[in-house]
């Protein structure tokens, strides 16, 4: 049974969340493949609302096995507090539902340390990172000097680890980033604390989710971030610190791309995008605070306002070419309601030339121009839509305008919050 990956097509935040838990409801297995706990997806469901930043979405749904793959950076202090909060309210009843890969690398106190001190020394140059040690945990990891979930379990080797990193990152945050150290004894003892609190989740998970998908499991591979935080494909330097991309889920999780058969992009309706960088179509005037606040577009990791815009089809495009998008889920279209007339950035000027994918080169994000196309706005509200014809004209035309300038068909278009607020246009998975 071949596997479906999910990932968001702009700069995150697209409501990948609420489609993961969507799909969830008809897969076995749901896997994270990478980033770790700058995620967060903001859940609502029977009114009830949930926060998650590690543990996978499907986690609502009891009895789905939830996998944080290889390629996650896992902060053990957040995804034990996260364990603790679902079990408070009833999720989570097995440990076996929870599988964590061994090979996963840990965050630990002094990547936390050195992301933050170094966002302060860039100053109004600074990336605007989620401050939670991502970038400083998959350095370590790219370097080989980190430490991995399974090395918890080897004491011996992990207090040497952990001595020998802490001794250097130390020196680091007192010389080069004028920090007070980090004290060792602290980490190792907190550290022991999450070993025996992680230890029943712990697993080669790559080697469980093989077997999963041999013996005809569903199995969804849930992204984090989005195509334009992709650290080769994004807005470098204004990325995260891993691959969003599609083809990054068959290395995050551990299954050999082939496996991979479908690919679920999520776009928002419009544009957001959280910390620094280029945002060709951005709106800095009352629009874009009227999306911020008919949104809520503040992120459910930081509580940081959202820079918000019009729907940017060159971005959405480069996600569906670069990840092979089959099906779009649309989401946020209900916040759009009442804005009129809309625009849909169809291409950018650089100089003269249209360019209808994004330019590769840092540089060129500053001199180009997004060239719009004008909608008709609609003014009825969408609440009660569960098809495409129950959507006002205009409501329908932008969706099919969106569909036709990038490419691919939506299967879905969210107008709520809620798991029933959905027009399901097309089986997604
Ligand atoms: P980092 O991933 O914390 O290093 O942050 C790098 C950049 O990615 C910053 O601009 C963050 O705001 C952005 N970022 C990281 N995770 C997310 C996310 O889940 N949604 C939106 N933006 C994110």
């Amino acid at each position: 049974m071949p596997a479906t990956v999910i990932i968001g097509t702009q700069w995150g935040d697209e409501g990948k969340g609420k489609v993961v838990d969507l799909l969830a409801a008809d897969a076995d297995v749901v896997v994270r493949f990478h980033g770790g706990n700058n995620a967060g997806h903001t859940l609502v469901v029977n009114g009830e609302k949930t926060v998650l930043n590690l543990v996978p979405a499907g986690v609502l749904h009891p009895g789905r096995i939830c996998m944080l793959g290889p390629g996650v950076v896992i902060d053990p202090e957040i995804l034990v507090g996260e364990i603790e909060a679902l079990r408070a309210r009833g999720y989570l009843a097995e440990d076996r539902w929870l599988r964590v890969s061994d090979q996963a690398h840990l965050i630990l106190p002094y990547h936390r340390a050195i992301d933050n001190a170094r966002e302060r020394m860039r100053g109004a140059g600074s990336i605007g990172t989620t401050g939670r040690g991502i970038g400083p945990a998959y350095e370590d990891k790219m370097a080989r000097t980190g430490i991995r979930v399974g090395d918890l379990f080897d004491e011996v080797g992990f207090r040497e680890a952990l001595e020998r990193n802490v001794r250097e990152k130390n020196a680091h945050l007192q010389g080069l980033l004028g920090e007070a150290p980090l004290a060792f004894e602290e980490i190792l003892a907190r550290a022991a604390a999450y070993r025996e609190r992680l230890r029943p989740f712990v697993t080669d998970t790559g080697a469980e989710l093989r077997a999963a998908l041999a013996g005809g499991r569903r199995v969804l591979l849930e992204g984090a971030q989005g195509m334009m935080l992709d650290v080769d494909h994004g807005t470098y330097p204004f990325v995260t610190s891993s691959n969003c991309v599609a083809g990054a889920a068959a290395a995050g999780a551990g299954v050999p791309p082939r496996a991979i058969e479908r690919v679920v992009g999520i776009a928002k309706a419009y544009t957001t995008r959280v910390g620094g960088g280029p945002f060709p179509t951005e709106l800095t005037d009352a629009l874009g605070d009227r999306l911020r606040a008919d949104g809520d577009e503040y992120g459910a990791t930081t509580g940081r306002p959202r820079r918000c815009g019009w729907f940017d089809a060159v971005v959405v495009r480069q996600a569906v070419v670069l990840s092979a998008v089959d099906q779009l889920a649309l989401t946020k279209l209900d916040v759009l309601t009442g804005i009129d007339p809309l625009r849909i950035c169809t291409a950018y000027d650089l100089a003269g030339r249209r360019l209808e994918l994004p330019p590769a080169g840092g540089r060129a994000w500053e001199r180009l121009t997004p060239q719009y196309e004008e909608l008709p706005g609609w003014r009825e509200s969408l609440a009660g839509a569960r098809t495409l014809d129950d959507l006002p004209a205009n409501a329908r035309r932008y969706v099919d305008r969106l569909q036709s300038l990038v490419g691919v068909p939506a299967a879905l278009v969210s107008i709520g919050a809620q798991r029933d607020q959905t027009i399901r246009v097309r089986a997604l998975s």
